[in-house]
C-alpha cells in the first residue's frame, strides 16, 4: 500500500534569510526541491514579501499571521483582504510567538476572505477545543521545544498520539523537526506533516535540508 506523502510546512519566520533576494532565492530552491521530491510544501513567509515570493514561484505561499479586521481605522493591521490581495493562499494563525484573543472569530476573517488557515496549538486540550474550525490543518507545537535541537516526536511522542485522537484527519506537528527521522516518527504517531522553521530555514544550505526531510516518501 502506498504511504500518504507528508505535507511540509516552512515558516521562515522573521530570520535573517527571511527577506528580500535572500528570501525569494531560498524559495525557489525549496520548491525546487518540493518539486523533486513530488511532496507538498507550503511556504510562510513576512507579509510584506508576500507578493515578491508569490511572483518567484508557483508553491502556496501563506502569511505567518493575520489581524481580523476588515477595512477601516486600525492602524498597523494587517488583514485578511490585504494578505488576500497580495497573493497569499493562506496563513498561520495563533503560532506560539503570536497567539490571538479571539481564534474562533479570527478564524471565520480568515476564511471569509477566502485564506486556507494553519492554526497553530500548543497541546492537545488546545486541540480538542478548536478541531471543530474550518481550518486546514492543526498543528500542535509545544513551545518550549520551538526553535531547539529536539524534537516534538523524541520528546513528546504522546503529545502527537494524544493530539491525533481528538483530530485524525488533518494533524501537523512542529518544534524541533530537524531530520526525516522526525517526520517518520510524528506521521507514525498520528500527523499528517510537519511545521518546520529553523531546520531548514536556518540550515547552512536549506535546499540540502529540506531534500533530506522529505527523502524517501
Ligand atoms: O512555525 C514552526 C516553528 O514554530 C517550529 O520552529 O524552529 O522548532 O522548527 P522550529
Amino acid at each position: 500500500m502506498m504511504r500518504q506523502k507528508p505535507v511540509f510546512i516552512i515558516n521562515c519566520k522573521a530570520y535573517e534569510n527571511a527577506t528580500g533576494a535572500a528570501l525569494v532565492t531560498l524559495a525557489k530552491e525549496l520548491a525546487e526541491a518540493a518539486a523533486i521530491k513530488g511532496v507538498k510544501l507550503v511556504l510562510c513567509v513576512p507579509a510584506t514579501e508576500i507578493r515578491a515570493v508569490c511572483a518567484a514561484v508557483k508553491i502556496p505561499v501563506y502569511a505567518q499571521h493575520v489581524d481580523a479586521f476588515g477595512p477601516g481605522a486600525h492602524t498597523g493591521a494587517i488583514t485578511p483582504a490585504m494578505l488576500v490581495s497580495a497573493g497569499a493562499a493562506g496563513t498561520l494563525l495563533n503560532h506560539s510567538e503570536k497567539r490571538v484573543a479571539d481564534v474562533a472569530g479570527a478564524v471565520a476573517a480568515a476564511k471569509l476572505a477566502g485564506l486556507q488557515v494553519v492554526l497553530c496549538v500548543q497541546d492537545a486540550t488546545e486541540v480538542k477545543i478548536y478541531r471543530n474550525l474550518d481550518v486546514q490543518y492543526i498543528a500542535v507545537e509545544p513551545p518550549e521545544l520551538i526553535g531547539g535541537e529536539v524534537s516534538v516526536s523524541t520528546a513528546r511522542p504522546e503529545l502527537i498520539s494524544a493530539s491525533a485522537k481528538h483530530c485524525p484527519d488533518r494533524l501537523l506537528v512542529g518544534a524541533g523537526v530537524k531530520n526525516r527521522s522526525d517526520v517518520e516518527a510524528s506521521l507514525t504517531l498520528g500527523a499528517h506533516g510537519v511545521l518546520i522553521a529553523s531546520g531548514v530555514v536556518r540550515a547552512g544550505k536549506p535546499k540540502d535540508a529540506f531534500l533530506e526531510l522529505c527523502s524517501g516518501w
